[in-house]
């Protein structure tokens, strides 16, 4: 049978990320020029996915107000609410009724990935297994599910194992048949308290159940941090083909792909590309990017901007030195002052109100 449902998993409270998460779903954040989750849909529905199953929070407004119907993405969405945040099995039961007797995609609505979905669904279809998992080498696999495998089979997998015997981390990302349900019945809490997906397909192992491996060469990150963020708002930049379609003056130089939307103004500035700039933009005495995503209705003046997110309706003025590997919330008011002599590394939540010195 066929997959066309998969269940994202979006109810993780995101705690690296606050200030940033006391505002929103850290799944929402803003990476080139959309939220993240916006490009997990889109990924989905080229995928061939159908039916969503949205595991939210016991708030689910912001995901909702996002997602809508999921029909922007050619789906449907259908909200499933995960009361406590009692890990990955848990969160995933919680769609028991909504999979049915079917098999199903599930996606951890943080992970960004460069790998075809299709190809990961259908090689799952097309083995008899009972899960497959994606996997990559990664330097420290000791914060991550750890797998070995032989030959795409998967042999035993561990979660967070303090002596890792493999580098192959489980990436967010995972097929399964509905035996999978009654796998998580049986598992108990891990140390952590959590009821993890990994030692459900241990179990499923243990059960004599085939699993299946693959590995992923190309990009991937879980967006826990602000570093992690910014990794994948540079990963998203370059697979965007980048417009000009807003107004550059003669006294500025664009360098790069570079995206402005329209009704965007640059003046006197010097735009490094990949860079990214949302509609009604006012940009005056800069020098932005590369790396750099600045949503729409924001006034950069007189700053510098490299390797920065900076979310819409936000004022920046004033800062020569500039920011670098920063990410600033929604409606900001960040001053400095002419003589701010070194770059600075900051975070900050919406609505915020700050003078650099
Ligand atoms: C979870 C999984 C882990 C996996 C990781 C990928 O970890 O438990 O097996 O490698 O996601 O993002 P967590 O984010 O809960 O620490």
């Amino acid at each position: 049978m066929a997959i066309r449902k998969a269940v994202i998993l979006c109810a993780g409270e995101g705690t690296r990320l606050r200030p940033l998460s006391f505002c929103r779903p850290k799944h929402l954040m803003q990476v080139a020029g959309r939220p993240l989750l916006g490009w997990i849909l889109e990924a989905l529905s080229e995928a061939g996915i159908e039916q969503i199953g949205v595991i939210t929070p016991p708030d689910p407004d912001a995901l909702r107000e996002f997602v809508e119907d999921g029909k922007r993405w050619g789906m449907t969405a259908t909200y499933l609410v995960q009361p406590e945040p009692l890990g990955l099995a848990h969160a995933l039961d919680t769609a028991r009724e909504f999979v049915g007797d079917e098999p199903l995609l599930m996606y951890l609505g943080d992970n960004a990935l460069e790998w075809s979905l299709a190809q990961f669904i259908k090689r799952f279809e097309e083995s008899q297994a009972q899960a497959a998992v994606l996997v990559k080498q990664v330097d420290d696999p000791r914060q991550y599910g750890v797998v070995e495998m032989t030959g795409g089979q998967v042999m035993r997998m561990v979660e967070k194992p303090p002596e890792p015997r493999s580098n192959l981390a489980i990436v967010g990302v995972y097929a399964f048949q509905p035996v999978i349900f009654d796998v998580i019945e049986r598992i108990a809490p891990s140390a952590r308290g959590e009821y993890e997906i990994t030692d459900a397909i241990q179990r499923l192992l243990e059960d004599g159940g085939r699993v299946i491996a693959h590995e992923l060469e190309g990009f991937w990150e879980d967006a826990g941090s602000p570093a992690d963020l910014l990794r994948i708002n540079g990963f998203y930049l370059r697979q965007l083909s980048l417009e000009l379609r807003g107004v550059v003056d003669a006294a500025s130089v664009v360098e790069g792909p570079i995206g402005l939307d329209v009704g965007t103004q640059v003046t006197n500035s010097r735009l490094s590309g990949p860079s990214l700039i949302g509609k009604d933009s006012v940009i005056a005495n800069c020098t932005i990017g590369p790396d750099v995503t600045i949503g729409s209705n924001c006034h950069i003046i007189n700053a510098q901007l490299r390797n920065c997110i900076v979310e819409d309706d936000t004022h920046i003025e004033n800062l020569p030195a500039g920011l670098i590997e920063s990410v600033i919330g929604r409606q900001v008011r960040m001053t400095g002052e002419e003589c701010c002599s070194r770059p600075r590394r900051i975070v900050v939540g919406d609505m915020c109100c700050i003078e650099v010195t």
